[in-house]
């Protein structure tokens, strides 16, 4: 998979699918699974770490994961989020970091949040050789400006804003832009006008391409539930009884 086909596919009407993904087992069995894109997603710093939001996770950290993933996935074309506060300072910045991102995990590209204001980094990094997937509408990196997570872009003017984000990240170079918890209908308006494909989660049908977490897709976390997400098995449920089956063979003297 490269860019190129990437666009062609989006451009034929081919839905694109990527998933998250963030060490090296799961990488394995991911890699030839049907997804076009893995995103090592700073969603990492919630379903890996355990943190409530996605602030705290380090470039470190996100490298650490990444390059796990390329060695289970060599053949996936992989995205890498670039952490709160490794590309907000400055281009400057934000150029050392997605270095850093591209040389020790080797993966394809990297993706930030934020729309118009990152414009000119995102513009910066294209320049340098790094492929860069943009990121609007409930951006979680910013999740105490907005207080909470709600949709995005149901009123005139954030619609206005999210059109004119999706513009100026297409014109830096980006190429693709997740569209996270937008108004469905505003995120089949910026599908159709915009110049490179759409990467939606909880932004409704018309995107060219969905990404969901795959912790939410898996049921590892069987207590929570998303309704943005779907589920497709439920692996946190067969994980524990595993390892009941396990501990109460071993104690009846079952196993080995
Ligand atoms: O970090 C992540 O998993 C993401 C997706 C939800 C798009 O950014």
């Amino acid at each position: 998979m490269t860019i190129r086909n990437l666009h062609s596919k989006a451009r034929a009407g081919e839905k694109l699918v990527m998933v998250t993904c963030y060490d090296y087992a799961t990488a394995l069995l991911l890699d030839g699974a049907g997804a076009d894109m893995l995103l090592v997603g700073d969603s990492l710093a919630n379903t890996m770490l355990g943190y409530d939001t996605t602030v705290p996770v380090t470039l470190d950290e996100m490298i650490h994961h990444a390059s796990a993933v390329r060695r289970g996935a060599p053949g996936t074309f992989t995205v890498v989020d670039l952490p709160f506060m490794s590309y907000q300072v400055s281009p400057e910045d934000a150029l050392r970091s997605a270095a850093r991102v591209m040389k020790e995990t080797r993966c394809e590209a990297v993706k930030l949040e934020g729309g118009e204001w990152v414009a000119p980094t995102v513009k910066r990094l294209v320049q340098a050789g790094v492929p860069v997937m943009g990121h609007i509408g409930l951006t979680p990196q910013s999740v105490h400006v907005f207080g909470g997570f709600r949709t995005q872009g149901r009123d005139e003017e954030t619609g206005r804003r999210l059109r004119s984000d999706a513009d100026a990240l297409a014109d830096a170079g980006a190429f693709a832009i997740v569209l996270e918890l937008v108004a469905p209908e505003l995120a089949g308006e910026i599908t159709s006008s915009v110049e490179v494909p759409t990467i939606g989660i909880g932004s409704g049908a018309a995107c060219s391409g969905q990404v969901q977490v795959l912790h939410d897709l898996l049921g590892l976390f069987p207590d929570r539930t998303y309704r943005h997400a779907k589920r497709y098995a439920e692996i946190g449920v067969a994980i524990r009884e595993a390892v009941r089956a396990y501990a109460r063979e071993v104690r009846e003297g079952a196993f080995p």
